[in-house]
């Protein structure tokens, strides 16, 4: 059945300057109508980015919003209520900071390991005095995806409070530490996993940011690990989604960090835009079919060919018929179709509420990352580390 074009909306790709592009429009091969794109400026581009976007008559404006850009967006989004922001700010809520992703997790009963948030550096003090250790002290917000660089681990009083007079970060924000295997990397298209990986340790070591010298693989992800980033996409009503589950020795897991931005392969790209298009255009579009433990098979290959592989396509069904009954999956289990997304009207996170950060007052006064317009570094986004970059097509 050919798409008709005339029933689709304006798709507009949203863009930062700086930022690295999650989408390009060559993930969205197939869409029959021009594809717009609209740049953010920083500083104080506001009123012309929402006048470009009211000119270019858009419907929908697709992309990842950057932790400092994510209150200036909610504003923006509240003046262009005719405009479907995708991922919605609410689903994008986690991008801007670690609190954020406690919160949402605390909201929606997944599990995270034991968090206290401060905002008051004086009560934050108290705590740290009289907890036991070891424990995890992160900044929060802030261009993100250092790789573990503004993660320390603690194992006593005096060295909490000598890091947290030395970082000044706001909030605290103190986690317990988790002694763990290794953490599990979980992507998803409609709520499905579409791929998932171990980042393991280097020997002896904690952090399991590969960017500091861990390892990763593809085999035997345990079905927990995809339970929890299933539950955690579908509370965050997410179109595509990441979130990393830590693994303790004893075989707990806790959600660790989520959110919509993260770095992957251009075929996943491919396979998000597909399942867009897919929503956009109501079903005259294909859904892509994206077989469970796929990434057991393509994480066979190097990264540097899964980095140029581009519209990876899987057929549902074997068109000749094999003797040996033998499937794809993973004694042929698949427990997560794709699914669509809801449409939602209200605001699940409003920032008169949910911005702490900004609406608290200060007790201290320090130097604080609160400028959400200032231009912070290039890879300002959630979960990226070392991101395969986006061949342009
Ligand atoms: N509570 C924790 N207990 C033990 N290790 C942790 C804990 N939180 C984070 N880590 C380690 O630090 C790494 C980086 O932490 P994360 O919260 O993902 O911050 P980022 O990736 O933004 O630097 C994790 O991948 C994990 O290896
Ligand atoms: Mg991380």
């Amino acid at each position: 059945m050919p798409v008709n074009k005339n029933t689709l909306p304006k798709i507009g790709l949203l863009y930062l300057d700086h930022v690295l592009r999650f989408f390009d429009k060559s993930n969205f091969k197939g869409w029959p109508n021009k594809i717009e794109t609209v740049v953010y400026h920083w500083g104080n581009d506001k009123d012309r980015f929402i006048k470009e976007v009211r000119q270019k008559k858009i419907d929908v404006l697709i992309g990842n919003i950057p932790a400092t850009a994510y209150e200036t967006f909610r504003e923006i989004a509240r003046e262009l209520p005719e405009v479907q922001f995708m991922p919605s700010l609410d689903t994008q809520f986690s991008n801007k900071s670690k609190e954020n992703v406690t919160h949402f997790c605390e909201k929606y009963n997944l599990p995270v390991p034991k968090t206290r948030i401060f905002y008051d550096r004086r009560k934050g003090k108290r705590f740290l005095n009289n907890a036991t250790y070891p424990k995890i002290i992160k900044r929060s917000y802030g261009p993100s995806n250092y790789g573990g660089y503004y993660v320390h681990k603690v194992d006593s009083p005096e060295e909490a409070l000598e890091l947290i007079d030395k970082k000044k970060y706001y909030p605290i924000y103190v986690q317990d530490f988790v002694p763990m295997k290794a953490d599990i990397r979980v992507m998803l298209v409609g709520h499905k996993p579409v791929c998932a990986f171990w980042r393991r340790p280097p020997e002896g070591e904690w952090l399991t940011n590969t960017s500091q010298g861990g390892s990763m693989d593809y085999s035997n992800v345990p079905a927990e690990a995809l339970e929890i980033a299933v539950r955690a996409s579908k509370a965050a009503n997410a179109e595509f989604w990441a979130c990393d589950v830590a693994v303790s020795y004893d075989d707990e897991y806790t959600i660790l960090e989520c959110a919509t931005a993260f770095a992957a392969f251009p075929y996943i790209r491919d396979w998000i835009g597909q399942y867009l298009m897919w929503k956009l255009s109501k079903g005259q579009m294909p859904c892509p079919h994206i077989p469970m433990y796929n990434w057991e098979e393509l994480g066979k290959m190097s990264s540097s060919v899964l980095r140029t592989m581009r519209h990876i396509h899987f057929s549902r069904y074997t068109s000749y018929s094999t003797d040996t009954g033998e499937t794809f999956t993973r004694m042929g289990e698949d427990n997560y179709p794709i699914v669509n997304t809801r449409t939602t009207h209200e605001e699940e996170w409003p920032s008169e509420v949910w911005n702490f950060q900004d609406n608290y007052p200060r007790t201290e006064s320090i130097a604080a990352p609160t400028d959400n317009l200032k231009v912070m570094q290039a890879q300002d986004l959630g979960l990226e580390e070392a991101a395969p970059v986006q061949e342009q097509e």
